[in-house]
């Protein structure tokens, strides 16, 4: 009974959501994990957020992009570019889309949607192998007009980068290896099958990507906590005939988390603790992120050199992706991941760069 109501349901929800594949993604909830990997506590949402789920509902109510459409010059980032999207400047929450509670030091997981950048990679030739790097920025002081320039590949995980202001948490594949959206395509059907999991009303059949980290471990109880997540998913110039030059193209979500004395923090018990296998896709970290996210320990604001936490691979453009679960990445890449970092950050942040390309050539 209860097999035939889940396979009815989503069958209805990959219907009412097969027609979002061209779309683009934003974050859609965050969680908090606790010390064995399950997802604990309140869902949160972003600032502004509207559910898919809320009635004429569309894709663009949450997504931002950066340069907008309308620029002539799609390689083009100003100075003037804001890092959020208009209603997502200011704190803002909007109803039945609380802020998520979560303690200094907790790990979280920010869940999104691949809407077809992961199972069809062959719609969007020129675009990295890894379907773009994600980057989680955090501050105490976020301004509304924080600008993408500011604070992109400029803040950093010793939080000496630009104004320092803030900090970077955590940098991934968009990729996490494992989610998909239900089509025909044989990435998709692989992933059917290797990742099953029960569909729900907010996800659908389909199975949200995570980036999963640690807030810092000095993050203010009281107080309010902002990340900056921005998907950076270039095109490389000569693979698309209509885009000779290539562009870039950049998604943003901004989010506040309550900062609350002790509650489900893993930072307690990490070391004693560890990921429980076999869990619930739907209710749990990734094991390979939620280990390096143990491993790498808290991010301590005025922390030395620590890699981020993540495993990115270059990006090189071609429309395979990695059919198995990212691999861990040597160490001596890491450390090539954070000069590349370095290197771009110590650049003038006024204009893009040469260091804008790094990662999509
Ligand atoms: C993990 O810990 C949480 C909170 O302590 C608990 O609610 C959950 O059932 C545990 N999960 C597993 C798989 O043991
Ligand atoms: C807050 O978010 C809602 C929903 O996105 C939006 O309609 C509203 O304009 C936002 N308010 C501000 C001040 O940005
Ligand atoms: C578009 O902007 C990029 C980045 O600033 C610049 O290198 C390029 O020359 C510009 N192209 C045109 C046609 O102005
Ligand atoms: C942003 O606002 C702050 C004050 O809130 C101001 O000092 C700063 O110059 C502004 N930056 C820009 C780029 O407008
Ligand atoms: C999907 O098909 C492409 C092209 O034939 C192939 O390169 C890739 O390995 C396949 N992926 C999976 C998961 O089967």
């Amino acid at each position: 009974m209860e097999l035939s109501c889940s396979s009815a349901l989503s069958w209805f929800l990959v219907v009412l959501l097969f027609s979002t594949v061209d779309a683009h993604s934003w974050i859609e909830q965050m969680k908090v994990i606790a010390a064995n990997g399950t997802f604990v506590g309140s869902p949160g949402y972003a600032r502004g957020n509207v559910l898919r789920t809320a009635p004429g509902f569309s894709d663009p109510t949450m997504t931002y992009l950066i340069p907008p459409d309308d620029r002539a010059n799609q390689s083009l980032i100003l100075p003037t570019d804001r890092i959020c999207k208009s209603t997502q400047r200011t704190y803002n929450q909007t109803e039945g889309s609380p802020r998520l509670q979560a303690s200094a030091g907790d790990a979280i997981a920010l869940r999104y949607q691949e809407n077809g950048h992961v199972t069809l990679p062959w719609n969007q030739p020129g675009k990295p192998k890894n379907r773009g790097t994600i980057y989680v920025y955090g501050t105490t002081e976020p301004r509304e007009n924080d600008t993408l320039l500011e604070i992109h590949k400029v803040w950093n995980t010793a939080g000496t980068g630009g104004d320092g202001r803030g900090v970077l948490l955590s940098k991934q594949n968009f990729d996490d290896g494992r989610c998909y959206q239900i089509n025909n395509g044989n990435i998709s059907e692989y992933r059917q099958s290797a990742f099953p999991h029960v569909a729900d009303t907010l996800m659908g059949a389909d199975l949200w990507c995570q980036q999963d980290l640690a807030l810092p471990s000095d993050a203010p109880s009281g107080k309010l906590y902002t990340l900056y997540w921005v998907w950076d998913w270039p095109t490389a110039p000569g693979v698309d005939p209509s885009l000779p030059k290539g562009k870039q193209e950049l998604y943003t979500t901004c989010m506040d988390v309550d900062v609350v004395e002790g509650g489900s923090s893993v930072s307690h018990s990490r070391v004693q603790e560890g990921y429980v296998e076999d869990q619930s896709l739907d209710q749990a970290a990734i094991p390979s992120e939620f280990a390096e996210v143990m491993a790498s320990g808290p991010k301590i604001k005025t922390e030395g050199s620590s890699a981020p936490s993540s495993s990115t691979l270059d990006a090189t453009s071609t429309p395979t992706p990695p059919i198995t679960p990212t691999p861990t990445v040597p160490a001596q890449v890491l450390v090539l991941t954070t000069l590349i970092t370095i290197h771009t950050t110590i650049e003038p942040s006024a204009q893009p760069s040469g260091g804008w390309l790094v990662e999509s050539t």
